[in-house]
């Protein structure tokens, strides 16, 4: 692909739908898109490891040395992440992972490392990344922003959807929870909190279906007029 390399940066709260819809429109035009949270959930899967269990509040940066993450996307979509040559896109969905993940993505020196990975990838080709604070700390100057939202009540009943999909049963209640749980952490964070990035598209996804947000995500990074990007394939 010829044209200029540009970053497009999509942050929002957990079960926004940010993952899905820009795996999708990044497959379609031919761009790479990494997934910052599969990062940090790979982070935390290797100082499980070391560690055996996190101690909330300890820093564990100092522990970092010998840890190498990789990211790849392939052809169809798919986001393959390693830790020192293991795949670990399974193991770093657990829930174990879940319940230890704020410990490492509160924690600025980790925060440091995972941002100095993200950058080191995105001089070589245009990329979308997807996050909580990629617009805001990772690329600033990210040639599009967008801020993917959805009331907390819509996430809830996408997530159950999806739980429902893989054939498990869940209690709305408890996903509700999570999600405001989720949200906090997230807000909350000394560090790299969720917020909106200036000169971003904010986007409320709650009355909208997955391919209008596909679509909408398209048009602005084609509205961004970057030379060359639009000659991917879009089918
Ligand atoms: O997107 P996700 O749910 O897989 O992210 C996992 C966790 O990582 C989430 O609890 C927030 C954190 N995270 C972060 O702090 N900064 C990012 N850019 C991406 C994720």
């Amino acid at each position: 692909m010829g044209g200029k390399r540009i970053v497009v940066a999509v942050d929002g709260p957990a079960g926004s739908g940010k993952s899905s819809v820009s795996r999708e429109a990044a497959r379609r035009l031919g761009l790479r898109y990494i997934d910052s949270g599969a990062i940090y959930r790979a982070v935390t899967h290797f100082l499980l490891g070391r560690f055996g269990s996190l101690e909330k509040g300890r820093s564990y940066a100092a522990f970092l040395d010998g840890l190498e993450i990789a990211q790849r996307f392939d052809p169809e979509g798919r986001v393959h992440t390693s830790v020192n040559g293991d795949d670990v896109s399974s193991a770093i969905r657990d829930e174990l992972i879940a319940r230890n993940i704020g410990t490492v993505s509160d924690d600025p020196g980790i925060r440091n490392f995972v941002n100095g990975l993200l950058r080191s990838w995105s001089g070589r080709e245009s990329l979308i990344m997807d996050g909580r604070d990629i617009g805001t700390v990772v690329f600033p100057d990210a040639a599009v922003k967008i801020f993917l939202d959805a009331s907390a009540e819509v996430r809830s009943l996408r997530r159950v959807a999806e739980y429902r999909e893989m054939g498990k049963t869940v209690d709305v209640n408890e996903i509700r929870n999570q999600i405001i749980r989720r949200d906090q952490e997230d807000t909350e964070r000394p560090f790299g909190r969720l917020a909106k990035a200036e000169g971003s598209f904010y986007i409320d996804t709650s009355s909208m279906d997955k391919e209008e947000v596909i679509k909408r995500i398209i048009e602005l990074i084609a509205e961004a007029g970057a030379p060359g990007l639009m000659d991917g394939r879009q089918g």
